[in-house]
């Protein structure tokens, strides 16, 4: 590793309170309706447990693995794993994701899910980067738009490193870190 934290950006509490904020909100929306979570390893793994957990509706919930990142760089190469044998035809999917950065993630399980023809699909992040709020792609939940840093903590790793955090954190690298 190289680098370090540098500070904390979102406490325990205040990531708790705003998760079970937005399974209520999911709850309600999608009343009587059939949903499959799919969750988006590895980031979206500790979002997604207690999201699920604050949705007091029976859901389905399924994993998707992407990979992009190599140290603090996209490697603009999205890999996605185990999303062969997704069936999601007809029904209504909500994809959870921990963070959209420069949303090259995004795009690429978007197509992937959407050729599965849903019912509907929509996209629920924990973090989104304000630098993006001209994207084309409409995020019907978002749990905290943050200033471009590189965080990580409740998910979000630097080399696989720091996901056991339980608060978001900002990673300092060192200057010759990639
Ligand atoms: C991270 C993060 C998001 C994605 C966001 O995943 O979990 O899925 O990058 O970045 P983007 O908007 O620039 O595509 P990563 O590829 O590091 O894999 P991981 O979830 O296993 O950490």
């Amino acid at each position: 590793m190289s680098g370090r934290l540098a500070s904390v950006l979102i406490d325990a509490a205040t990531l708790q309170a705003r998760v079970r904020e937005m399974g209520a909100e999911i709850a309600a929306d999608y009343e009587g309706r059939d949903l499959v979570i799919v969750c988006l390893l590895k980031g979206g793994i500790y979002f997604t447990v207690d999201l699920t957990r604050a949705i007091d509706r029976s859901i389905t919930l399924e994993f998707v693995r992407a990979r992009s990142y190599a140290g603090t760089q996209s490697t603009g190469r999205v890999e996605l794993v185990w999303i062969e044998g997704l069936d999601v035809a007809g029904r209504d999917v909500l994809l959870v994701e921990d963070i959209v950065d420069t949303g090259l993630t995004l795009v690429e399980v978007w197509k992937a899910l959407a050729a599965k023809r849903p019912a509907s699909l929509a996209l629920c992040t924990l973090l989104y980067k304000e630098k993006l709020l001209a994207h084309p792609f409409p995020i019907r939940y978002i749990g905290f738009a943050i200033e471009d840093v590189f965080v990580v903590g409740y998910g979000l790793d630097f080399d696989e490193r720091f996901r056991n955090l339980p608060h978001i954190a900002v990673f300092q690298p060192d200057a010759t870190t990639g």
